[in-house]
């Protein structure tokens, strides 16, 4: 099976470093070298002691932010740079989540976002899903405009270092009442990529990265991978437990 890439989405959380390291050092103690990627993205406040605890050993983890600002410095209170987390070892942001999008976040700061990122070197994981599921099926349209719009203006050049991340809101978090079904994740990967051919080329879209993401856990991770055709896996909740993390990093290695 070719390379996945496997990514933990911490969220706000956890509520203190000491837990954060615990955290980290229990998944670098638990992984086995494998060809997949594995990525951490913890709340930026933690992200140069995760970086600390990960400078050692084989594991290949790596480090993203959930964020980032569309500027490289400056008056901008409480902003982050791409180019600050480049120093501090980050080598993927998450751009675009649904969650920041509910805070404001709009398609116009998400392009400048990804644009400046990508200037910069870091790889970004563009997140795209819809809110609910319509009969028409109104919702590709929702997801052709997202990634459009992200990605205006964007050399293709680019593409490479893109990894768009499907997470439609609804079964995301606590509250979902599940994962999306392996087959409507197929069937959006691929229009994905469809809309990624149509704005750069063919080859781009077929190669593209499309990972899922929206309750992932041990017991739905490899059904996701292998009939939803994924790339990998976006993961909130189950990363915070590194035997359920751990879990879902040999069940995906073991496909
Ligand atoms: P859950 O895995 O907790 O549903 O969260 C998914 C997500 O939003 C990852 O970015």
């Amino acid at each position: 099976m070719a390379k996945k890439i496997i990514i933990g989405n911490w969220k706000m959380n956890p509520a203190s470093l000491k837990e954060a390291i615990l955290l980290v050092s229990s998944i670098k103690k638990g992984k086995a070298a494998d060809k997949n990627e594995i990525v951490l993205c913890p709340p930026s406040v933690y992200l140069s002691d995760v970086v600390k605890i990960l400078s050692s050993g084989k594991h290949g983890i790596k480090i993203g932010a959930q964020d980032c600002f569309y500027e490289e410095k400056g008056a901008f209170t409480g902003e982050v740079s791409p180019i600050m987390f480049k120093t501090v070892g980050a080598k993927y942001v998450i751009i675009g989540h649904s969650e920041r999008r509910a805070l404001g976040e709009t398609n116009e700061s998400i392009n400048k976002k990804i644009k400046l990122s990508f200037k910069k070197g870091i790889k970004v994981i563009l997140c795209v899903g819809e809110s609910e599921r319509d009969e028409t099926g109104q919702y590709f349209r929702f997801i052709e405009t997202q990634i459009k719009s992200a990605l205006l203006g964007i050399n293709k050049s680019y593409f490479k270092d893109l990894i768009i991340a499907y997470e439609p809101i609804w079964a995301i978090g606590k509250n979902a009442q599940k994962s999306c079904d392996p087959k409507d994740i197929k069937e959006m990967s691929l229009f994905i990529k469809k809309v990624l051919a149509e704005i750069s080329s063919r080859e781009i879209g077929l190669k593209a990265t499309v990972i899922y993401g929206g309750s992932v856990d041990v017991k739905n991770a490899t059904q996701i991978v292998s009939e939803g055709e994924v790339d990998g896996l976006l993961i909130g909740r189950a990363s915070l437990d590194a035997k359920k993390f751990l879990g879902i990093i040999n069940s995906v290695s073991s496909i």
